[in-house]
């Protein structure tokens, strides 16, 4: 029989023996949260003897009151399951909006906070939910932020869950489109999220053998792009690979596949096709990498609870899980850097980057 280590916080409020703590998931989904709620659930049920709080919705499960008290048994059989079982949310409690000055969302937030009787709260999400937590945590709530999205841009760790997954679903169509790509002869050109960073678009890009890669960190010219899909169709390459992130600069009618979809034809006359995978990159089980981070990531949030680590988010540096401080994070996005070293190694293997004439 395993012996729970239970711990206490000193000012604990919820008037029971037991820590009570509450996980929420704000933000879009992303393949790999199950395994986070699961790690955070489990290490602290099994291994602290907490109480745990499943919030729905993201910060409006907090606003609403609407939770659900998650036991071990809730925990198991998520871990490979996409989505979120929690449900979430783009609520932003801090946004000004017509109902800001008749509902104060934060202090609501707080109230409901108290009232549950919570020793803290567990926040997974991306840029905005980290920022809302910095929020909450500068309000006096014991919060504590998990980075997760498909699109890697959380400022302050070296990597989110979901990212994994997403790309390995972008390579796997990429590949696909390879081999019709050659039966037709044509230009494929694919379009995958990231709205502020490249980083989906560069790792697939790179990973499935794509010939142009354009992301919002460098400035494209599509006469530079056409001129590269010429060079490669003059030295007899039947088919190419142009890969883009939804995020680059573009008119707002019109999608980034299909923008730079039209310039490729109309300066080149090659025959061109479009793909958007769309919420595909989001969807369905997570990566074995995404599961193992997720996993760890969760863990390491209930250490921080019980060290009374509050205001931080968890972090991957190198190989090391650890924690930044919520207020240095929060509102920052991490972006693709121009001298990145996968962009270096990709420019001397002639992958076109929309930059330069
Ligand atoms: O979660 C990040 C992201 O996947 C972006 O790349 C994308 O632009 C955005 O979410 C779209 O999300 P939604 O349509 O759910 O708001």
């Amino acid at each position: 029989m395993r012996v729970k280590r239970e711990v206490f916080l000193t000012n604990f409020t919820n008037g029971s023996d037991k820590m009570k703590i509450g996980i929420l998931t704000a933000g879009g989904d992303c393949p790999g949260i199950n395994a986070a709620i699961r790690g955070v659930g489990k290490t602290a049920i099994l291994e602290y003897g907490m109480e745990v709080i499943g919030i729905s919705a993201g910060f409006l499960g907090l606003i609403n009151q609407e939770y659900v008290t998650l036991d071990e048994n809730q925990l198991s059989g998520i871990l490979t399951v996409g989505g979120t079982i929690l449900g979430t949310s783009r609520e932003n409690p801090f946004k000004k909006s017509a109902s800001f000055n008749t509902i104060d969302k934060p202090k609501l937030i707080r109230k409901h906070y108290n009232e549950l009787g919570l020793d803290a709260l567990v926040c997974i999400g991306g840029n905005g939910t980290q920022r809302t937590a910095a929020l909450l945590a500068e309000e006096g709530l014991n919060v504590v932020g998990i980075p997760k999205t498909i699109d890697n841009d959380v400022f302050g760790t070296d990597v989110t869950f979901g990212f994994d997954s997403a790309v390995w679903i972008a390579t796997e169509a990429i590949d696909r489109l390879h081999s019709t790509a050659n039966s037709h002869k044509r230009i494929m050109v694919i379009e995958v999220m990231g709205h502020h960073a490249g980083w989906l678009a560069l790792y697939s890009g790179i990973a499935g053998g794509g010939d142009v890669i354009l992301i919002p960190e460098i400035e494209y010219k599509i006469e530079t792009v056409a001129k590269c899909l010429k060079k490669r169709a003059i030295n007899k390459k039947p088919y190419s690979i142009v890969v883009v992130a939804e995020g680059i600069p573009r008119p707002r009618e019109m999608s980034a596949a299909q923008y730079i979809g039209n310039g490729i034809k109309e300066l080149t006359g090659l025959e061109t096709r479009e793909t958007i995978l769309g919420y595909i990159q989001r969807g369905g089980s997570p990566s074995p990498m995404d599961r193992v981070l997720a996993t760890r990531y969760g863990a390491y949030a209930v250490e921080l609870i019980t060290s009374k680590k509050f205001g931080r988010m968890v972090c991957l540096k190198g190989n090391e899980v650890t924690s930044v401080p919520l207020k240095d994070v929060g509102g920052k996005l991490r972006l693709v850097p121009n001298n990145d070293p996968l962009i270096e190694k990709a420019r001397k293997m002639d992958i076109c980057f929309g930059s330069g004439s």
